[in-house]
């Protein structure tokens, strides 16, 4: 079972953990900002509405605001402008949350997942550690491939991970994964929706694993983690059209890689 699900991050692990990468996934910011705070949530409905308004919300609830892992919690905002960060000491809130103690629970909409950190896990918090949770898990409606994104893809209960692998520098970049959001708003919950830029170094073996050339690219590649099954769409032109045919296709058991190469199985890893 662990194999099936694990190509990825074995690309993770044979690349490792580039001190580059874990800088690159800070988010930094121009200039002076006014300190960002978490917004208070002082009654279910206002918990309610922002965490449905967020693609990842992050909540802090705390029964006791004394204890380090608040002011751990409050240096996370800052640094991750993407995630919006709630906290509430309200009792009504937390026990609409099942909050027992305090407890950081990760609302995420893609896979409609909350991953809670409590008890001893959160007692013995620190930055590092409470970053790495935010950095693995938030996983949006298009998520960027990295290291760290590798590991949350890969626990989430969405098996159908589809790939859109393009030089993020190119000038049709933004235009394309606007389209590529618009496309993923319609598979929401079923196809995890990945962007991989193919110039970062990382991207290689992805691109290797999918037999495809940096001169097919950009390229849709889909895979499914249960059976191993992928297929490519190899010069791809990004409309919401085009993204939508392949993975209907893909979800009807059509293979379109039959088509451009008939090649023999295989080998799923290379040590
Ligand atoms: C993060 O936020 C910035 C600015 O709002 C946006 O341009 C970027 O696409 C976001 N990244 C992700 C992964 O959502
Ligand atoms: C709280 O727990 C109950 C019972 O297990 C469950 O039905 C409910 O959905 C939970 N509430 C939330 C907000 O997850
Ligand atoms: C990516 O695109 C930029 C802008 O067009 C170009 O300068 C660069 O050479 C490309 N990188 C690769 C590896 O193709």
């Amino acid at each position: 079972m662990a194999r099936d699900r694990c190509w990825l991050l074995l690309i993770l692990f044979t690349c490792g953990l580039t001190p580059e990468v874990a800088a690159e996934t800070e988010i930094s910011s121009d200039g002076p900002v006014a300190a960002q705070e978490p917004t208070w949530l002082t009654d279910v409905p206002a918990a309610m509405e922002f965490i449905a308004a967020a693609e990842v919300a992050i909540i802090g609830f705390f029964q006791d605001l004394e204890i380090p892992t608040v002011s751990v919690f409050h240096g996370m905002v800052q640094k991750f402008q993407n995630v919006s960060f709630g906290i509430s000491t309200d009792s009504e809130v937390l026990s609409h949350y099942n909050i027992t103690g305090n407890s950081i629970v990760l609302f995420r909409l893609v896979d409609n997942e909350q991953l809670h950190l409590e008890g001893e896990d959160l007692e013995s918090i620190d930055a590092t550690k409470l970053s790495r949770f935010i950095e693995i898990n938030s996983l949006h409606l298009v998520t960027e491939y990295n290291p760290m994104t590798a590991i949350g893809l890969f626990n989430s209960m969405i098996q159908i991970h589809l790939l859109l692998i393009m030089n993020k520098s190119l000038p049709e970049y933004e235009e394309s994964m606007h389209r590529f959001r618009k496309a993923a708003k319609l598979f929401q919950g079923k196809i995890l929706f990945i962007m991989v830029d193919s110039v970062m170094k990382e991207s290689g073996k992805v691109i290797s694993f999918f037999k495809l050339k940096e001169s097919q690219l950009p390229a849709l590649a889909i895979y499914r983690t249960v059976d191993d099954e992928w297929d490519t769409l190899p010069f791809t032109v990004v409309s919401a059209e085009n993204v939508q045919k392949f993975c209907d296709g893909f979800l009807k058991g059509k293979l379109l890689r039959e088509n451009h190469e008939s090649e023999e199985k295989t080998p799923k890893v290379e040590l």
